[in-house]
Order: structure tokens, then C-alpha cells, then sequence
């Protein structure tokens, strides 16, 4: 067995069983986080105390024993500490002071890595912590996603807002993906700095964009960020997750140069096998399959081990795991995953 086979795999190895982690794995289904999430006060309490930080990244490895463990944190870390406000409410998810034209231009990162040291002081803390076999992920939000909520100032359901924004104010939307490209590809560097053995970039609003839009909002900047941390660091892998990217999957892999691809739930298998020839495939089990169990989930995962088992894959959901989701069915789906056999 390799030291970390998540690593092996994205080296283009294939393992069966595959490696497996879910992506939000550390958060409400489970009542330990639940826990200490009250004891927190703020979500961003809880993402900057680095006590706290390491306690709910390592809750879900010590319970289902996942080959990966991803930092605890949030993708708009990144805007707070660019000096934006950023809140998180119940129920409401996160809430900013939407961005203007002029801010943007007035924006500057001075402060960006002090503000950001208690994440730094999480990853090392975590490397130390983890089981050695245990691959750790750092993680950050490609300038698009994380571009969405500081110009709406909240999630929507079709980003009109930073669409629309995109198209009235080329230029000051272009130095935002430019700031955030530079600032989060810095922020990628500590982090592997720290310890982290694998770094994910999630794209979860790439599948809004029309073509040219796509490729000067998601592909560019992403692949900025690919230059920049390979630059420093060229043997770290680094995963890409454009969720909805659809027909652009296999582009987006070229033209960004991302060494794995996550993949979502709507991508079809046969779709993902023939991605799975360029390099490591993750996902991507419906997450809804997780919430209902049963038949529905192990027809779910039977179908992805089949499909994609050959190959080098990292199985994980084609998103995150949603608050509802019963700790029983995630037991079931990794007994199964863990148990397969070809
Ligand atoms: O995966 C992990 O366990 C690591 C931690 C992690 C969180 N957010 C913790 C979190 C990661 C990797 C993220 C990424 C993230 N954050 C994304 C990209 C991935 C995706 O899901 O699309 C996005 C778009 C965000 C922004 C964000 N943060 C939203 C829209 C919300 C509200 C929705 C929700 O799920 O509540 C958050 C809050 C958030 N981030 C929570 C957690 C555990 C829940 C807040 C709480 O516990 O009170």
C-alpha cells in the first residue's frame, strides 16, 4: 500500500477499493460538529480558531476512518481577509456587503496572510495530528464562485447578478478575478507550506456561464492559479472541481493543466471514463442517494465502482454532503465502497 493512496492516484494509479472522502465531510449531519459549532459562537469563530478548526476536520476521519481530510474553513475566507465584510446567518448562508466598481479598485491584500494565520496554524497542526495514511486537503474558491457572492452579497440561484455585473463593468470585474486569482493562489502556497498534501479549487457556479464567459471567468483564472502554485510548488497535485461544467470537463482539465477533476453528479459515467483517460477522476455520487439510503444508494455506488473502479478514481460525492443526511447511510455507503470487490 502507498503512503497515501489518494496521492498514488492522482498520479494516475488505479486502486481497488479507491480511495474515499466526501467533500463537506466535517459539518452538520454530524452532532459532534454540531457541538462544537455551539461552542464557537460564529461560523468564522470557528474557521479562525485553530483549536477548533483541527477538532472538526479530524471528527469525520476519526469516525469513518476517510482516506482524506480536508481543512475546515470556507471559501470566503478569502474576501474577509481582502478586508470584506462577510457574516454567516442560520439558515440564510453567507451574507457580504455586495462589492461596487470602486471598491474593487481600491481593494489590496495588506493584511491577507496575518489574517489568514490561523488557517496556516490549522493545516500545520493538522499534518501532525493525522494518521500518516491520511492525504490533507487545503482548499480555496476559483475567483468565479467566490467572485459571485462579493458582488451579489449572497448566494443565488443563477449568479445574475455578477453575470450581469461581468458585462457592465469589464474592466473592474476583471481586476476582481485577477485579485482574487493572485491572492488565493498565495493562499494555496501557504497552505501546502503548512502541510497540505493536495490542494482543491471549487468552482461550484462554472455551470451559469455561457462559452465566452466560461473560458475568461473559470478557465483563465483557474488556470493562473495552477501557473502560479507550480510555479513554487510543481509536484503537488491540484484537483478542480468546475461543478456543471458539463461538455467543458475535458477542456477545462487541458486548458487549467488541474491534475485531477472532480466531477458532479450529472456527469455521466461514460462521460467520466473517458475523462478518467487523461488523469484521476473524483465523485460523484448524487448526494441525495446519501439522504435517501437503501436501494437507492448502493445502486448509486455500485454503479460509479463499476463504471469508474478500473481507473484512477478518488470516490467522493458530486457535491457536498447536505445537513439532512443520516450518519447511518454514510456508514453504508463506506462499508460498501470499502468491502468491493471487482
Ligand atoms: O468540506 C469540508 O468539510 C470543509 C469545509 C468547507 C465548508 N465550506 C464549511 C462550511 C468547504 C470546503 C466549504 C466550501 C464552500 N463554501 C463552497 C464550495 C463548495 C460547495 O459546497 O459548493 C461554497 C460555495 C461555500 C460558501 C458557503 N459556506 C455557503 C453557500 C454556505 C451556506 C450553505 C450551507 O451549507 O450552510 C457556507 C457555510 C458553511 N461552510 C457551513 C460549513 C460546514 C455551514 C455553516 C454552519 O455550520 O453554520
Amino acid at each position: 500500500m502507498p503512503r497515501r493512496m489518494m496521492l498514488d492516484v492522482l498520479k494516475g494509479k488505479a486502486h481497488f477499493p479507491p480511495p474515499l472522502w466526501m467533500m463537506r465531510q466535517a459539518g452538520r449531519y454530524l452532532p459532534e460538529y454540531r457541538e462544537t459549532r455551539k461552542r464557537a459562537g460564529s461560523f468564522l469563530d470557528l474557521c479562525y480558531n485553530p483549536d477548533l478548526a483541527v477538532e472538526v476536520t479530524m471528527q469525520p476521519i476519526e469516525r469513518f476512518g476517510f482516506d482524506a481530510s480536508i481543512l475546515f474553513s470556507d471559501i470566503l475566507v478569502v474576501p474577509h481577509a481582502l478586508g470584506r465584510d462577510v457574516r454567516f446567518e442560520e439558515g440564510r448562508g453567507p451574507l457580504l456587503t455586495p462589492i461596487s466598481a470602486p471598491e474593487i479598485a481600491a481593494l489590496e491584500g495588506d493584511m491577507f496572510h496575518v489574517n489568514l494565520e490561523p488557517v496556516y496554524e490549522a493545516v500545520r497542526r493538522l499534518r501532525a495530528k493525522l494518521p500518516d495514511e491520511t492525504t490533507l486537503i487545503g482548499f480555496c474558491g476559483a475567483p468565479w464562485t467566490v467572485a459571485t457572492y462579493m458582488i451579489a452579497g449572497h448566494g443565488t440561484s443563477d449568479q445574475a447578478p455578477a453575470r450581469l455585473f461581468s458585462y457592465r463593468e469589464p474592466p473592474a470585474f476583471k481586476r476582481l478575478l485577477k485579485v482574487l486569482a493572485d491572492h488565493s493562489a498565495a493562499y494555496l502556497i501557504r497552505q501546502i507550506e503548512a502541510g497540505a498534501d493536495v490542494v482543491q479549487i471549487f468552482d461550484s457556479w462554472s455551470g451559469v456561464l455561457d462559452d465566452a464567459s466560461f473560458e475568461a471567468f473559470c478557465v483563465e483564472p483557474v488556470a493562473e492559479i495552477v501557473r502560479q502554485v507550480r510555479a513554487v510548488h510543481p509536484d503537488v497535485p491540484v484537483i478542480g472541481f468546475p461543478k456543471g461544467a458539463g461538455a467543458r470537463y475535458e477542456s477545462y482539465r487541458q486548458k487549467t493543466g488541474v491534475t485531477g477533476l472532480g466531477i458532479d453528479w450529472t456527469v455521466p459515467l461514460e462521460t467520466a471514463k473517458a475523462l478518467q483517460r487523461q488523469g484521476a477522476v473524483q465523485g460523484n455520487l448524487d448526494p441525495l442517494r446519501l439522504v435517501a439510503g437503501g436501494q437507492a444508494l448502493a445502486d448509486g455506488v455500485g454503479a460509479i465502482l463499476k463504471a469508474l473502479g478500473d481507473g484512477p478514481l478518488i470516490f467522493n460525492l458530486g457535491h457536498g454532503i447536505t445537513p439532512e443526511t443520516p450518519v447511518a447511510h454514510v456508514e453504508a455507503m463506506v462499508k460498501q465502497v470499502r468491502s468491493a470487490a471487482r
